[in-house]
């Protein structure tokens, strides 16, 4: 994912002024007197990181090379010189033979450079109609398209996972928690699908995000369109961008898509994290619901006996990196006047670290959730403890005609009872619980039970093992939209 290494980055062009032009003077050096001075040239330098997309660069630069052409701008000799030396570029890039230099400061004259060396002065013409400005918003939109694409497709493999892991466990009976504190018993399998759900609102989050990552900038060259009787339908076209950045000012200085990636992924990474706390407190020899395959754990180097949950844990402690790069993405734009500022440069890195953070979890996520292994006996050893089925007790009343509060007040009595006697409810005796409502008949145990429990919730939404497996198959449905091989 990260640029190819075996490409050097040389500090040691030549920064001073060359009236001779070429290698060794900046490309814009033409108005200055005196060279940068080597720290500022290193320090506003962004190659060691924007190489990143270089690929993006290219293919920008070959539609704006192709949109030239066909308006009239280049000839159609040069833009053919200048595609087949963007392509030689492309090449010297992937086979890691490129040579980065700090000197020519970003990914953009690097590349323009290198391909004015291979063609000669065609290759200057390139930069007809466009800048830097206009380049890198575009670049950065290609680039992040591609990582949404890849990030949809990791959450539609992680999701398909999860189905599978709900349809085998529609009736294994786990505690349903509110406040940490049992509640009322659940299906394994409708937790699961409580996740999906959650991933659901991700995916969509993100498809729509990427709608407005997908509009083109190019053509709003510094800040204010350019003289040349450009036609930017045509570069939209060729790039696959879905609408043109309709004012210029707001094209070269508008960074809205990149928070709004990082706050969809902020978003999921705090889902992320919840579902990793829940993996690590049911783990835990106190709970002792789950495992997960040793591949995702590791021992410690005192305690023999230890499995601690690393990769849950981690996928935690990264949800705390993607907030943070989403507020310095926040931060960076606060206060910032059109168009264009430098300070825009600093956008690349946090939008780097979010990206590689986010894939990573779910590339660990896609292995792991899906495979996590409940113990049946465990969860339902559980359920039984917390007077979970306590409010079927009281529903029961109220359909024999008591009214709501004071079932529940005579199911607090009965708690009160178990509680004393060390009991669930189910495991009291007829006449005991009757001593409490006559409205209780021999029928009450049917609706003590976790199974009846369960079943007894039986409507779009709950718990009833029927409705989980419908859940799961209008997950499947909704999957299936995305055409997206999940093996
Ligand atoms: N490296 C710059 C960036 O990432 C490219 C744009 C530079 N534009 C300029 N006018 N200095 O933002």
């Amino acid at each position: 994912m990260t640029a190819n290494n075996s490409n050097t980055i040389s500090e040691t062009q030549s920064t001073k002024p060359n009236p001779t032009s070429g290698q060794g003077q900046q490309m814009w050096g033409g108005r200055f007197s005196e060279a940068t001075d080597s720290f500022v040239a290193a320090f506003t330098a962004s190659v060691g990181f924007d190489q990143r997309f270089a690929k993006h660069d290219i293919q920008g630069s070959v539609a704006h090379a192709t949109m030239l052409g066909r308006c009239g701008i280049l000839s159609k000799d040069e833009v053919d010189t200048i595609i087949d030396g963007l392509k030689q570029v492309q090449q010297e890039i992937d086979a890691g033979e490129f040579n980065w230099s700090i000197a020519l400061e970003d990914v953009h004259m690097n590349v323009e450079s290198r391909l004015t060396d291979i063609i000669g002065t065609v290759g200057k013409k390139l930069h007809t109609g466009r800048s830097r400005n206009d380049q890198v918003a575009t670049d950065i939109r290609l680039w992040l398209r591609e990582e949404v694409d890849n990030v949809v497709e990791l959450l539609v493999k992680l999701q398909s996972g999860l189905l599978n892991l709900a349809e085998q466990h529609t009736d294994t009976i786990m505690p349903g928690f509110t406040h940490l504190q049992t509640a009322q018993p659940v299906s394994f399998g409708h937790h699961v699908m409580a996740w999906f759900e959650m991933l659901n609102r991700d995916t969509d989050r993100l498809i729509d995000a990427r709608r407005r990552i997908n509009q083109m900038p190019l053509g709003s060259a510094a800040l204010a369109g350019t003289t040349f009787p450009i036609d930017r339908t045509i570069t939209a076209d060729l790039l696959g961008f879905e609408g043109i950045c309709q004012n210029s000012l707001d094209a070269v200085s508008d960074r809205d898509f990149a928070i709004e990636f990082t706050s969809a992924a902020s978003i999921l990474m705090m889902h992320l994290s919840r579902m990793s706390e829940e993996i690590i407190l049911w783990m835990s020899a106190q709970f002792g619901f789950v495992q997960i395959p040793d591949r995702f754990c590791t021992g410690s180097s005192i305690m023999p006996q230890k499995k601690n949950p690393d990769v849950p844990e981690l996928v935690r402690g990264k949800a705390a990196r993607v907030f943070g790069q989403l507020i310095t993405l926040l931060t960076l734009m606060k206060n910032q006047p059109l168009a264009y500022n430098k300070d825009n440069q600093e956008d690349k890195e946090p939008l780097f670290d979010c990206v590689d953070t986010l894939t990573g979890s779910l590339i660990a996520f896609v292995d792991m959730l899906p495979n996590i292994i409940p113990n049946k006996e465990n969860m339902r050893a559980a359920t039984m403890k917390g007077y979970a089925t306590a409010t079927d007790l009281a529903d029961y009343l109220v359909r024999r005609g008591v009214p709501f509060r004071d079932a529940h007040e005579v199911v607090g009595n009965a708690v009160a009872l178990g509680i004393k006697q060390g009991v669930d409810l189910s495991e009291l005796q007829f006449e005991q619980l009757q001593q409490f409502s006559e409205a209780i008949g021999d029928d009450v145990f049917e609706f003590l039970t976790l199974e009846g429990s369960l079943a007894a919730r039986d409507h779009l939404g709950g718990t009833a093992p029927n409705q989980v497996l419908l859940a799961v198959k209008r997950g499947r449905e909704r999957l299936a939209k995305f055409n997206i091989d999940v093996n």
